[in-house]
């Protein structure tokens, strides 16, 4: 702990340089397999994009793993396999990333949003069996920061009204629920693959799924509806048939080169990135007004995130800690600007500011923190000091 003044008051800043509150962490083995995948026969989807998703399924244990370029085309490939068209209604969080949402809208569905439980910073089963109505198609829950939602009470909500449910599992990959990988529960999950995630390619996105039929129905959409060995054309090899409106959403081998090479450091980065929140949690234990990530005991998660709620025992509010913990050269974010408050949901489907009051509640408190696996003891150290001495100063 320290006596010093925080930068945003005059101080100097704990850093010279910014730590941000993600970052990819590239190893020299993989940039070999990214070479090497160069140098290889396809350089866009070949065989080393298959050993990818071989890997990916083996490791969420699911039959099928299918790639794309980002969790954002894997939410909408998910939204197109299970159907979604205009009229339905997808219920999801408001306290997500756009794309979250956009699995409907891409599919000219409607989103309707549900508020969340406040300890987990995501759906409410409850919240949701009131958004129900007879158009309701499906739920797209998300799993906040890496921890899961309420898995179970969201399946039994799906059951009782023959619901789809797509995971955006976009933060929570490499964790586990109830000894089962996050990604496992039906009937897709999806994955992100971008530089502050907790596995990289750069960009890219996995839909994982057990159902043999939405394996097909993702592979043939992400490949311009395209059938290449279609009924009756045995004896024809170049003959292919369009089947609708597809897409290229295909991802290269090089991507799946650093994706199948970051895969062999998934334990290393979950050791890590488990130290430093344990660093964080105990060194956040005794400061009055700061809530810390949810834990549970039935799930082993990966986090992405780690963010706390700053409450109004900390002294001073989210805009002003954020702004003084920027002045100290740490790249503090916020996860995230509810959807309800965009102009978007608002202008196209009526939302307004108001309508969810534990979503509103939470995120006015909320500031991620760094967490990533290229963090050092010394880059810790800097930001518990930082909220610390912010801390001490206001009160
Ligand atoms: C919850 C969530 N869903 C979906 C996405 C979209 O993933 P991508 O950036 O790979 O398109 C993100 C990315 O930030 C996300 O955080």
């Amino acid at each position: 702990m320290t006596d010093d003044l925080p930068a945003h008051y005059g101080g100097e800043p704990i850093r010279e340089n910014a730590l941000g509150y993600g970052s990819q962490s590239i190893s020299e083995e993989e940039k070999r397999e990214v070479v090497e995948a160069l140098e290889g026969d396809y350089i866009t989807r070949g065989p080393t994009v298959d050993a990818f998703e071989e890997r990916v399924a083996d490791l969420v244990d699911v039959d099928h793993a299918i790639a794309t370029t980002s969790g954002t085309t894997a939410l909408h490939l998910a939204g197109r396999a299970a159907g979604f068209d205009s009229g339905d209604e997808v219920i999801t969080t408001p306290l997500t990333f756009v794309s979250t949402a956009h699995a409907a809208t891409y599919c000219g569905a409607t989103p309707i949003f549900a508020d969340i439980d406040p300890y987990r910073r995501t759906l409410d089963p409850d919240a949701v069996r009131d958004r129900i109505t007879p158009e309701t198609e499906a739920i797209v829950p998300m799993h906040y920061g890496g921890h899961p939602a309420d898995i179970e009470g969201l399946l039994e909500v799906a059951d009782e009204h023959k619901l789809t449910v797509i995971w955006d599992a976009c933060h929570a990959f490499g964790g586990a629920w109830n000894a089962e990988p996050i990604g496992a529960q039906r009937d897709m999950a999806v994955f992100s693959f971008h530089p502050v995630k907790n596995v990289t390619t750069g960009e890219g996105g996995m839909v994982v799924t057990d159902d043999n039929e939405l394996a097909k129905r993702l592979r043939r959409l992400r490949s311009f509806e395209m059938d290449y060995s279609p009924e009756g054309h045995r004896d024809e090899p170049w003959y292919q048939v369009s089947k609708g409106v597809g897409y290229n959403y295909n991802v290269t081998d090089i991507q799946a080169a650093l994706g199948l090479a970051q895969l062999n450091r998934l334990e290393a980065f979950k050791t890590r990135r488990d130290e430093i929140i344990s660093a964080y949690n105990a060194a956040f234990a005794d400061v009055s007004g700061l809530r810390t990530p949810p834990e549970s005991t039935n799930s082993d998660p990966m986090y992405h995130l780690y963010a706390v709620e700053i409450g109004e025992e900390f002294g001073c509010d989210r805009k002003e800690s954020v702004n003084a913990l920027h002045a100290e050269n740490l790249g503090v974010q916020v996860h995230y600007v509810p959807l309800h408050y965009h102009s978007y949901f608002q202008e196209e489907f009526g939302y307004e500011r108001g309508a969810f009051p534990e979503t509103e509640r939470v995120y006015e408190g909320l500031v991620s923190l760094p967490l990533h696996a290229e963090m050092d003891d010394k880059d810790v150290e800097d930001v518990i000091t930082a909220v610390h001495r912010l801390h001490e100063y206001h009160t």
